[in-house]
């Protein structure tokens, strides 16, 4: 955390001195009141309680991209859950390096016979569980535990538009889907994510590192704009070039922006959703080191009320929160 965070109060005190809890006894990721009066955000809260931990066996391996793959796992009693927004730890049963489980957002379920039986997973490569899964065969078998975290709150817009940057795509292939009420998930009393109309703005850095949008070609109402930082590819600049025209080209009250992708662009589409006063969530890929809120490895300063900030788990009250709470700042 940067130097300015140190200096002030600890864990479950706000820098005002008071007990955040006791002056804001409603969960954090409850700040949306505003959002929910213009009705746009009824859940910020998963609706799948209980995480369950299995082996889910490699079905498939494909290649996104350079350094970009979608590997395909067979895990039912997931696939029936998990909401979009939502992700889950991942390891390889056979090793202890590397140790620990690593964060990954659902990238779609798949199903047969019209019931979901597995997910698909879209990564980068930059590491060791990254390169794990680069190598994996089908047959073979990765632990798996997930549901976790809130996922994306429930809405209906007008106008969904969805920012991501490099790898921070992945969780808006299902959103896309259920916005353009392509397909279910979770439970069936769940509403979920409903627009008249979605975009995808998808930046990176090359061309080569452009996943292909071939899970999403069915998908012949989404307007997908891409951009790269060196024009090989879409417009040559960055998300929020593409954002500004669009939050100028229509009214506040029926636009909603969810982003995720490098801290930085997310911090710049929540500044510039705040000058246009738009409802923008963001989904933070904060490291984790246990993913159901046990290690506080992953906290990020959340506002709290006026002039009051608390650490919150991203893993528990997170990975999505209201773009305008987050102390962009403050997060190294
Ligand atoms: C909720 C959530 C969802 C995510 N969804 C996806 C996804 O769908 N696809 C995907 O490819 N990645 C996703 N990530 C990021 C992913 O978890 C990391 O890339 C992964 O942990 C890397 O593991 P590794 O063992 O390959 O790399 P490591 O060996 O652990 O790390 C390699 C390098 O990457 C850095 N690094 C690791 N994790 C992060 C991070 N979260 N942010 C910035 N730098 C990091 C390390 O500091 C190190 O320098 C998500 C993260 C979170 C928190
Ligand atoms: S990763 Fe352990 S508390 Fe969030």
């Amino acid at each position: 955390m940067a130097g300015a965070l140190s200096k002030r109060s600890p864990r479950g005190v706000n820098h005002s001195g008071a007990s955040a809890e006791a002056e804001r006894p409603r969960h954090p990721i409850s700040n949306d009141v505003e959002f929910a009066d213009r009705k746009v955000g009824k859940r910020m809260i998963s609706e799948s309680t209980c995480a369950m931990q299995c082996r889910a066996k490699v079905i498939s391996l494909a290649t996104l991209s350079q350094e970009n793959y979608r590997v395909r796992l067979e895990c039912p009693e997931l696939a029936q859950v998990i909401l979009p927004g939502q992700f889950f730890m991942l390891r390889s049963p056979d090793r202890t390096d590397p140790l620990l489980g690593r964060p990954f957002a659902l990238y779609d379920t798949y199903l047969e016979n019209g019931k979901p039986v597995g997910i698909d997973v879209g990564f980068h490569v930059v590491g060791k569980m990254t390169a794990l899964l680069e190598d994996v065969q089908p047959g073979q078998n990765l632990e798996i535990w997930g549901p976790l975290g809130n996922g994306f709150p429930e809405l209906e817009t007008k106008h969904l538009i969805q920012v991501a940057g490099g790898i921070g795509y992945t969780p808006f292939v299902a959103v896309s889907r259920e916005a353009l009420l392509q397909k279910k998930y979770g439970q069936t009393q769940r509403t979920g994510i409903r627009a008249e109309r979605a975009s995808l703005i998808y930046g990176v850095r090359s061309a080569c590192f452009q996943a292909n949008m071939d899970d999403l070609s069915d998908l012949n109402e989404l307007d997908i704009q891409i951009c790269t930082e060196d024009g090989t590819a879409g417009h040559h600049g960055l998300v929020t070039d593409l954002l500004k025209p669009l939050l100028e080209s229509g009214s506040a009250d029926d636009q909603v922006v969810l982003t995720c992708g490098p801290l930085r662009m997310m911090q710049a589409v929540s500044e510039l959703c705040s000058k246009y006063d738009v409802r923008c969530w963001a989904s933070l890929e904060t490291p984790m080191a246990c993913g159901f809120g046990a290690c506080f490895s992953c906290v990020v300063p959340i506002k709290t009320g006026e002039g009051s900030w608390d650490y919150r788990r991203s893993c528990v009250e997170g990975p999505v929160f209201p773009a305008k709470d987050i102390l962009w700042g403050d997060i190294s």
